[in-house]
């Protein structure tokens, strides 16, 4: 294989040859800097007229910004550069002196970066973040695979809603209606009673009227679901989860994370325990901050960057009221009125990344809830079956990918840790 920018640390004296873009040009009289990219990484090719052929001077100088071409050259240990690395150019084999480039070096506006997205993502800080977003997916894979769970995939067309109906996208499924799956948990559930330690990690879609800076229509959601796991377990395993995963990107991501310059000391330490609050505590401490809010509300953002401020590391808040949360939630038996489930709030005003809970396990409880909801006891005949035929307690919870992201990278906004991002105004590109 021929090698890439990611591996020319183990070529120093040697001369290779590899494929590349022109990101951006430099000269000084008689020498060419090139700032080269492969997708893996970037490099600087220095061209020095003395020392080419007049044809690789005169290959170097036609090159626009994003023509593609092959090089060849020396590779040589440089200090200054961020790669560490520098290359002696010896040959220029254009393939394509690309048309005049929309995104310039300078700065551009939102609106047009996202439409141009195809192209954006060329740039340092997206492939940075991108590259993060894909250490993250397989530290995810990692700890579940070690930790003896299954992967299971639930599907993406469904016929009922999971996690209620106002944000539901609708499609025709020949003669019937079916929606996009807004969360795999109830299939998950099925699965857990199969498999005993399951989670999925698949595309989700909500119609979301929401124009936030953490509401994506169309994200990415991790459901481990637990067989024989209660809640005080399942927060256990979400503090061990997100701590491997933060401690995995600063292991296999430091030029990434330093090049968007992320404050690390604040994710070094990310490791268990959590802190915990209830949803009592929190309205409370919401409150002493002059927030208005009382119980039986939910949170909004600016109340989660509050109760976020208050902690250095993603704190749990648990118990919230039974009325605001999913049918599913088990109540708590010493207080009914509030649910056996915790949101993980994540440091520095990135949000919620977690919602998880201990499920009804109970028949009866199960049935009411359904009364209570206005489901339909015929469509969901299969989820109830799991109560019928050997129920046991079980919990699970979803972390949101691009919030994630979003926290770990120090991105803004989630519309920058997807691709290709689908937003309350926005399918294309
Ligand atoms: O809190 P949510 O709605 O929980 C569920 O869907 C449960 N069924 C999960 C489970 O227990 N298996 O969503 C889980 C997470 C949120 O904490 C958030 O990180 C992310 O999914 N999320 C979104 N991310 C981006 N854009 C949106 N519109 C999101 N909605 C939820
Ligand atoms: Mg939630």
């Amino acid at each position: 294989m021929q090698p890439t920018i990611s591996q020319i640390g183990s070529y120093v004296g040697k001369e290779v040859r590899f494929g590349a873009w022109l990101f951006n040009r430099r000269s000084s009289g008689k020498i060419q800097f090139l700032q080269l990219r492969d997708g893996t990484g970037f490099i600087q090719g220095v061209v020095a007229k003395n020392d080419v052929d007049p044809q690789v001077w005169e290959n170097a100088r036609n090159l626009t910004q994003e023509s593609s071409l092959y090089v060849t050259g020396t590779v040589r240990e440089e200090e200054r550069a961020p790669s560490g690395y520098e290359l002696l150019v010896t040959g220029i084999e254009p393939i394509q002196i690309a048309e005049k480039y929309p995104i310039s070096l300078k700065e551009h506006g939102t609106e047009f970066l996202m439409d141009h997205r195809h192209l954006w993502i060329r740039s340092p800080r997206q492939r940075a973040i991108l590259s993060i977003r894909s250490q993250i997916i397989q530290a995810v894979h990692e700890f579940f695979y070690q930790n003896g769970f299954k992967k299971v995939d639930p599907p993406i067309l469904t016929p009922t809603s999971a996690e209620g109906t106002t944000t539901l996208f609708h499609t025709k499924y020949f003669d019937e209606d079916a929606y996009l799956s807004q969360s795999g948990q109830l299939y998950m559930e099925a699965a857990a009673m199969a498999l005993g330690r399951v989670y999925s990690f698949g595309p989700t879609f909500r119609a979301e009227k929401s124009k936030t800076r953490r509401h994506l229509i169309e994200f990415w959601m991790i459901e481990p679901e637990m067989a024989f796991v209660d809640h005080e377990e399942n927060l256990k395993i979400q503090e061990e989860f997100v701590s491997y995963v933060v401690q995995d990107v600063l292991k296999h991501c430091r030029r990434e994370l330093n090049f968007l310059t992320r404050d690390t000391a604040k994710l070094e330490n990310v490791k268990p325990p959590f802190p915990r609050i209830t949803y009592d505590e929190a309205i409370q401490l919401l409150k002493e901050k002059g927030h208005e809010i009382e119980w039986g509300e939910d949170f909004g953002a600016p109340d989660e960057t509050a109760i976020a401020e208050s902690f250095d590391k993603p704190v749990f808040i648990t118990h919230y009221p039974t009325e605001i949360k999913a049918f599913y939630m088990k109540p708590d038996p010493n207080r009914p009125e509030v649910v056996l489930c915790a949101d993980l709030i994540a440091p520095e005003g990135y949000g919620e990344i977690i919602g998880g809970s201990q499920r009804i396990d109970e028949p009866e409880l199960m049935l009411k809830r359904f009364e209570e909801h206005g489901l339909s006891k015929k469509d969901y005949q299969w989820y109830l079956d799991l109560r019928k035929y050997g129920t046991v307690p079980h919990s699970g919870f979803g972390l949101g990918l691009e919030r994630t992201v979003a926290w770990i990278t120090g991105t803004e906004h989630v519309r920058e840790t997807i691709p290709f991002p689908r937003l309350l105004n926005r399918l294309y590109p």
